[in-house]
């Protein structure tokens, strides 16, 4: 008779970039109440079979913290989202305690008004945040994925706040997600250091409303012979991504993405432009419209329209999880550099990753066979060897 010894799975550490924002929030809290068998893991992919033993890390081993640039403690952000219908009610109380513990492992973020600190000191101030986090906790290993408000595109050289977090969590040796059109780790003068860096990442934009409905509704086009002669988008939506966006900068940023989908996948870009306009009345509630004049057989014109009225941080949330878990287990298995499997996650991917949603499926379904392959965990037996955050680093 054998004896079947259990193994506590080692605590992973996911590190939200705008800690207090809404999505963050949502995912943290979200979290604990799945884990607690509060809800069912709606709009996870991977808790779906197709992901059955790839020995992702369990929602339960994920400790979460963060940086921030605003104090506002995460059981009082939740407290205002579950009043706003984006969180069931009753919920913050629940997981209060889930929630006051990420709070305590958020950092001030960067840079501050007045902050003096050189680029340099800045990414060194932040990645020591995030080693401390990893130390301090016992984690096998960290996480860092983007969910603070879009910045416009960098004009000069200097690198942006988004660029500076990005290259702090390569220098903590953590694996990176950017859930945001932000720069990120796709600054040029962070080139070299990413190509050097021996860690996995991903990005750029979750791919959570209208941007998913294109990269379905673009292939049925296309292949089906029908010419698109216009598409054109309008969205409306208030919270703090909504005031981030009434910048026509940081707009145009989230635009970029949604229309690289269309071109992608219509092999063109066509007519018409996507509008973002803000309407703090909405909260994070979002309504999306499409117009899409087509022409069929003999030059006959039609149009398709779409609405889309979702809430974004229950869209957003369950993919960051999902992502938090991939890029912690595509690390453990020893994957290094840009993760294109993943471009069924993103408005923007990195890597060459196909345009359709199903066939960015399929590519994710090979990732999962890939993780499957790569053998158990660290700690159990026949584990790999691959190093920890600090080792890589050394
Ligand atoms: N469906 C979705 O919700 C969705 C989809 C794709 C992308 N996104 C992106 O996710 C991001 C977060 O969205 P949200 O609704 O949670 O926004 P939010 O405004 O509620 O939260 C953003 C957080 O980032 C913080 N922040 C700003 N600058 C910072 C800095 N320099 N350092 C650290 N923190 C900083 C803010 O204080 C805030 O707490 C946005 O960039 C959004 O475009 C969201």
């Amino acid at each position: 008779m054998s004896a079947s010894v259990s193994v506590t799975p080692p605590s992973v550490g996911v590190w939200l970039i705008g800690a207090r924002g809404s999505v963050a929030t949502t995912v943290v809290a979200g979290c604990a109440a799945v884990t607690a068998g509060l809800h069912t893991p709606t709009g996870m992919v991977t808790e779906t079979p197709v992901f059955a033993d790839t020995r992702l890390p369990p929602l339960s081993s994920l400790v979460f913290g963060g940086h921030d640039t605003v104090d506002c403690p995460l059981p009082k952000r939740a407290e205002a989202l579950a009043a706003g219908g984006v969180l069931p009610q009753g919920l913050p109380v629940a997981v209060g305690a889930e929630l006051a513990a990420a709070d305590r492992e958020i950092r001030p973020g960067g840079p501050l008004p007045g902050d003096t600190r050189t680029p340099d000191e800045l990414i060194s101030s932040h990645a020591a945040d995030i080693q401390d986090f990893v130390r301090r906790r016992g984690l096998a290993r960290a996480v860092v994925v983007n969910v603070a408000s879009t910045e416009p595109a960098p004009t000069g050289a200097a690198l942006p706040p988004s660029s500076l977090y990005a290259a702090a969590a390569l220098r903590a040796g953590c694996p990176y997600v950017n859930f945001t059109p932000s720069t990120g780790l796709q600054h040029p003068a962070l080139a070299s250091l990413v190509a050097s860096c021996g860690l996995p990442y991903a990005g750029r934009d979750g791919k959570t409303g209208q941007t998913l409905l294109r990269s379905v509704l673009g292939p049925m086009f296309a292949q089906r012979a029908l010419t698109v002669r216009a598409w054109s988008g309008t969205n409306l939506l208030g919270g703090g991504d909504g005031a981030a966006l009434a910048d026509p900068a940081a707009a145009a940023a989230k635009n970029a993405g949604k229309e690289r989908v269309l071109t992608d996948s219509l092999g063109a870009t066509p007519e018409g432009e996507t509008h973002i306009d803000d309407v703090p009345a909405l909260g994070d509630w979002k309504t999306a419209w499409d117009h899409i004049a087509f022409e069929g057989f003999l030059g006959t014109r039609m149009v398709l329209q779409t609405t889309w009225q979702g809430c974004d941080s229950a869209l957003a949330a369950p993919l960051v999880l999902d992502l938090a878990r991939l890029l912690a287990r595509a690390h453990e298995a020893g994957l290094t550099g840009p993760l294109a499997e993943l471009g069924f996650y993103f408005k923007d991917p990195v890597g060459e990753s196909p345009a359709a949603l199903g066939e960015q499926y399929a590519e994710l379904t090979g990732l999962a066979e890939r993780l499957r392959a790569a053998g158990p965990p660290l700690g159990e037996p026949g584990a790999g060897q691959h190093p920890t955050p600090h080792e890589e680093t050394r």
